[in-house]
């Protein structure tokens, strides 16, 4: 493969990056609605910049949201308070915090996919088997990445999102 080679794939990497901020904002819109009557705590896996954290506390205000990742490097406005930033490796801090909320979370958002494929299976692998513990009855969970969840239905996307790019999953219940 010559510099000028592109692997093959759909589309160029800005228009999936711009697929996956639209699908991401009309999935969250989404949830953001249905639990607006469901208390509990929001898990935010995958803190990056703080981008997607900013959203969910501007359009939550009040909610608690805990957001994890492994390198704590948001955006200066966008750091949530120390005592919700669970910071270290997934392996570690999820099924911790799935056990200390154990059925209450109203919404994990997992943003945790990259440009690479063993990375992307190795997290939907980590994380699939804690978020049925953490999750309310009625709750939700939104992925970048596919996730085989045990006792959730796949929705169908809104408008606005972009098939394949991130999905919405409801827990059965209530
Ligand atoms: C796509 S970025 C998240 C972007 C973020 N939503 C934003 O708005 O800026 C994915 C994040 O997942 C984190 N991550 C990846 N693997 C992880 C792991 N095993 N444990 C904790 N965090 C991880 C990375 O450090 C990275 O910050």
């Amino acid at each position: 493969m010559d510099d000028r080679t592109i692997a093959p794939r759909d589309m160029s990497r800005l228009e999936k990056t711009s697929a996956r901020l639209r699908s991401q904002i009309a999935c969250l819109g989404l949830v953001i609605e249905r639990i607006a009557g469901l208390s509990g705590p929001v898990f935010e896996l995958g803190l990056g910049r703080g981008r997607t954290y900013d959203h969910l506390r501007w359009h939550m205000p009040g909610r608690d949201i805990y957001a994890f990742d492994r390198e704590i490097v948001p955006i200066e406005d966008c750091r949530p308070p120390e005592e919700c930033i669970v910071a270290g490796d997934l392996a570690v801090t999820l099924s911790r915090y799935a056990a200390r909320f154990a059925g209450q979370v109203a919404l994990a958002n997992c943003d945790l996919g990259s440009y690479r494929q063993a990375h992307n299976e190795h997290m939907a692998a980590l994380i699939s088997p804690y978020l049925p513990q953490a999750v309310a009855p009625g709750g939700f969970v939104c992925s970048d990445l596919p996730l085989v969840l045990e006792g959730f239905e796949l929705l169908p996307l809104p408008e606005g999102a972009v098939e394949g790019h991130y999905r919405v999953f409801r827990r059965e219940g209530n």
